[in-house]
């Protein structure tokens, strides 16, 4: 039985895993490769096999000189002679498949496990990790540096294990002729190591700047594409292409390093010599009468396998280290902390819908910024204090930048405070289990996030498996469902396929709906978008009411005509609260308040 537990811990999602080695790259591969032990099995007898054929044929090919070579040759002895290479190499065909399609098939199979793997770690990582880490660097480790690790087995492993038994064949055969034989060899295996070793030495550090040089030129396409708008918007296109040039050159000097040293691996100069000193030794024996023709021939092709290992050597090797260094940066990146707990043991239990914040205050974890503010003492977030009773609406206002959406990120987690207390129900948030108090909160973003699927599976993202009625019932609740049904294929209309788009107030009335399939007990709507016609945001006007009722809900918004129903109106000023109360309320006592406004 594989024993299984938890991926990295602590994260906020976990999946029931086999239990990897994270200790270092190595051992982390290793952990992947012994569970497909017959796989393992296959590659080693059809490498082994395939050379133990191949060192035959020099054998044979002697014996057969030998007979020719008699006084009265027999030429019938050649025949089963032939009879039995061809045979022989028949069969070495199939080994040296079985090891070629161990090899694929662990390339493969690993490719797929450590994908798996990658991602289900992705998942569990918290807010913060996310936006400190690249999504180009992250995509370019997902595929790139996992291929190398398919690449790393198939050629890489497989050539060296193939290439290793050449090498050990002339030791183990050369003896049957003189044992003085093995001289040659074994010097020659002695210096290919030794080579080999300071080979992989000086290429490792190269090999690691490659896959670097390469993450850093993906992540910063990604970027580019991604605001792509913004780019042209500003006619930036230029200063963005050199951007580009500069990376991809950094990629071209690491390839070039790499070749450079490859080319100074002295296994062919290794090689020549070993041929050279190898047939002079068996000549001079030769000549001593210790060695008869035939012998001389056979240790001569025999000497002939080791081009294998040599001419393999640079590259096989170098797709070892390659793969080896894809494989750091991955382990890396599973193994790089996430600050939330999922806390499994918390709290969990219905949610009534309660919220207390006490003295809160909050910075943005280790961003160049964050250490801006936390040196000047100020916080995105200070001494923020507030209750909120079941079912109310609480409106949360202030200009831009004020910390709005950051107070409200910090009610299901997304971040974590640095000093004070959230509660919900009385509950610290962080004595809740994670997955509870997620599940219960709906947060609608400021820039809503919709997923390159039908308009059916978006709504229903929280809920898979919501029958039809159901999405359709949640679609008229967020006064979304005229607008879908104008599409020739309704629900079923894929989102970005064939010019689908969606403005940002039929955007919004999806990630309405959303809330409605999941019915949570806390709604947070981030709504800081203005610019909405007035037939639209009566709309979504009457959509938000209906989704507040009966939840207690938070709003972030700049419309006075939802400003004004809600229970409770936060505003924040420089991440402060500047004032507190119901509309009427402030509008008497608040000059912030009424200042907002006028803008
Ligand atoms: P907020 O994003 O909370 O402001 O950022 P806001 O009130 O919602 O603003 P609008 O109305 O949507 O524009 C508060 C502060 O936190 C910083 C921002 O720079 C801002 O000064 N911040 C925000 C970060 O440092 N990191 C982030 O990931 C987000
Ligand atoms: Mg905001």
């Amino acid at each position: 039985m594989e024993t299984m537990t938890t991926l990295t811990s602590p994260a906020e999602f976990t999946i029931q895993r086999p239990n990897y080695s994270h200790t270092s790259a190595i051992r982390w591969v290793f952990s992947h490769v012994i569970r497909h032990n017959w796989v393992i099995v296959m590659v080693f007898l059809g490498a082994f096999g395939n050379a133990a054929l191949a060192a035959l044929v020099p054998v044979l090919v002697g014996d057969a000189f030998n007979a020719m070579l008699q006084p009265m040759p027999d030429t019938r002895a050649l025949i089963p002679l032939a009879l039995l290479i061809g045979g022989t190499q028949v069969i070495r065909g199939i080994l040296q498949l079985g090891r070629n399609f161990g090899a694929e098939l662990l390339g493969q199979r690993l490719e797929a496990e450590i994908r798996d793997e990658l991602y289900i770690s992705l998942l569990g990582k918290s807010m913060t990790f996310h936006s400190l880490q690249p999504v180009g660097d992250t995509m370019a480790r997902a595929t790139n540096d996992v291929r190398e690790i398919n690449l790393m087995f198939n050629p890489g492993m497989n050539l060296v294990i193939g290439s290793f038994f050449f090498l050990v064949m002339p030791i183990v055969a050369a003896p049957r002729y003189h044992p003085a034989l093995l001289i040659t060899p074994v010097l020659f295996a002695i210096a290919y190591f030794a080579s080999l070793a300071r080979y992989l030495k000086t290429l490792q550090p190269i090999s690691d700047e490659v896959r670097a040089s390469f993450g850093n030129m993906n992540s910063h396409l990604s970027e580019s594409l991604d605001g792509v708008e913004t780019v042209k918007g500003a006619a930036q296109e230029d200063s963005e292409v050199e951007r580009f040039v500069l990376n991809a050159k950094r990629v071209r000097d690491a390839f070039i390093k790499q070749g450079d040293i490859e080319a100074r691996f002295i296994a062919f100069l290794l090689y020549g010599i070993a041929i050279a000193l190898g047939l002079t030794h068996a000549l001079f024996l030769f000549r001593e009468g210790l060695l008869n023709t035939g012998q001389v021939i056979a240790y001569f092709g025999l000497l002939r396998m080791l081009d294998f290992p040599t001419f393999t050597s640079s590259w096989a090797y170098t797709q070892v280290s390659m793969g080896l260094a894809g494989a750091r940066r991955i382990l890396e990146l599973i193994n790089r902390e996430t600050d939330l707990d999922q806390n499994a043991a918390g709290h969990s239990a219905e949610m009534k819908g309660e919220i207390e914040f006490r003295n809160v205050t909050f910075t943005y974890p280790d961003t160049e910024r964050a250490q801006r503010v936390s040196d000047s003492g100020e916080s995105v977030l200070n001494s923020v204090s507030f209750k909120v009773k079941p079912g109310q609406t609480v409106a949360v206002v202030g200009q831009t930048g004020a910390g709005k959406t950051s107070l409200v990120k910090l009610i299901n987690r997304t971040y974590d405070i640095n000093d004070g207390q959230v509660l919900v129900d009385g509950m610290d948030v962080r004595e809740w289990n994670l997955a509870s108090l997620r599940s219960q909160i709906s947060m609608i973003e400021q820039d809503i996030f919709l997923f390159s699927r039908s308009i059916s599976e978006n709504i229903a993202f929280g809920r898979p498996g919501a029958t039809q009625d159901e999405v359709e019932a949640a679609g008229k609740a967020a006064q979304a469902h005229d607008f879908i049904e104008t599409f020739e294929k309704g629900y079923e209309t894929v989102i970005g396929e064939r010019g689908v788009t969606l403005s940002g107030g039929q955007r919004q009335r999806l990630a309405l709906g959303r809330a409605f399939m999941t019915d949570p007990r806390i709604l947070i709507l981030d709504d800081s978008t203005s610019a909405i016609d007035s037939a639209t945001e009566d709309k979504i006007q009457r959509a938000i009411s209906a989704a507040a009722r009966g939840r207690t809900t938070f709003i972030i918004t700049h419309r006075l005509s939802q400003i004004r129903w809600a229970d409770l109106i936060i505003v924040l000023r420089k991440g402060r609260v500047a004032a507190m109360g119901t509309h009427d309320e402030l509008m008497q006592t608040s000059d912030a308040y009424s200042r907002i406004f006028q803008e």
